[in-house]
């Protein structure tokens, strides 16, 4: 149905984090869902252990190698799908370039997927730039991920702009929030950065969902899992992208059908 990027102009901010624990959130709720992977570092593929990493994925599909069909990994739930960024070829690495920047490509694909599942959720590298643009270009809806940390605000402006020029001159998504993480409740400075932020983003940007520091996320990156698949009791954290996830939903166009939203009896 539509595609959401996760992007940031900085790196190390979360992108990654936020991609692989929302897109579990949202098929959770029962919409299908390919994660992609659109850095071509392959951190997704990377995290989820050294068996994805070398698979076939996105880089494959722009090029012409593979179909989407048949380098799609399944996950443990039935609903989330998993595509990774794939390999560079000796060429485009001998030539410092990658199959990932072809925006044309990119949306041949990105359509194609976008056609057979609720949500398309791209992870991408930091910068607006590349791969990450050619996926923007491609988008309905981004998500800026900012880190809550002195100076993270300088560069949002101007990112913000970039996109509505992206959206006015060519293709480009809307912005469907700014997502603040890393946020250290009783450090003076970070929660300084979260008041001023909601103080300058217009309203229609802000979430009330936002993540907090917690290092439960070292440990959730070091297995390569969502932190819902950590621990078989996930830690209260988990619950954040619940919340994003029932926050975006309006504002992406996942929006259950009338006849779905009767309440359902508890006992038959
Ligand atoms: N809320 C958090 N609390 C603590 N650590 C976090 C949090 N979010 C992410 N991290 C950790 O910070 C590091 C960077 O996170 P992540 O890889 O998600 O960032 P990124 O924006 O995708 O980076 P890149 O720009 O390199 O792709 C990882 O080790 C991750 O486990
Ligand atoms: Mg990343």
């Amino acid at each position: 149905m539509g595609v959401l990027v996760i992007g940031s102009h900085k790196g190390g901010v979360g992108k990654t984090t936020v991609a692989l624990n929302l897109a579990f959130a949202v098929a959770r709720r029962g919409w299908s869902t390919l994660l992609v992977d659109a850095d071509p570092q392959g951190c997704i593929g990377l995290s989820l252990q050294g068996r994805v990493a070398a698979l076939p994925g996105l880089a494959e599909c722009l090029r012409g190698e593979q179909q989407l069909d048949d380098v799609m990994c399944g996950t443990r739930l039935e609903k989330l799908k998993l595509l990774t960024s794939g390999q560079a070829s000796v060429q485009e690495l001998s030539a410092g370039i990658t199959a990932l920047a072809d925006t044309s490509a990119m949306g041949k694909a990105l359509a194609e997927a976008a056609a057979r599942f609720d949500l398309v959720l791209v992870d991408t590298a930091s910068g607006l730039f590349g791969p990450t643009q050619a996926a923007l270009r491609n988008a309905d809806h981004v998500l800026l991920v900012l880190q809550a940390e002195p100076l993270a605000l300088r560069g949002l402006p101007l990112q913000i702009e970039l996109i509505r020029q992206l959206r006015a001159t060519d293709r480009g998504p809307a912005v469907a929030g700014v997502f603040l993480t890393m946020i250290q409740s009783r450090n003076s400075e970070s929660m300084g950065v979260v008041q001023e932020a909601l103080g300058v983003l217009p309203v229609e940007l802000t979430l009330d969902a936002f993540l907090p520091r917690d290092p439960v996320f070292l440990k959730a990156s070091a297995k390569g899992v969502p932190l819902g698949l950590l621990y078989r009791n996930p830690p209260p954290v988990a619950t954040v992208f619940d919340s994003l996830a029932a926050e975006l939903e309006p504002r992406i166009g996942l929006l259950s059908k009338e006849t779905e939203d009767e309440a359902v009896p508890l006992v038959d």
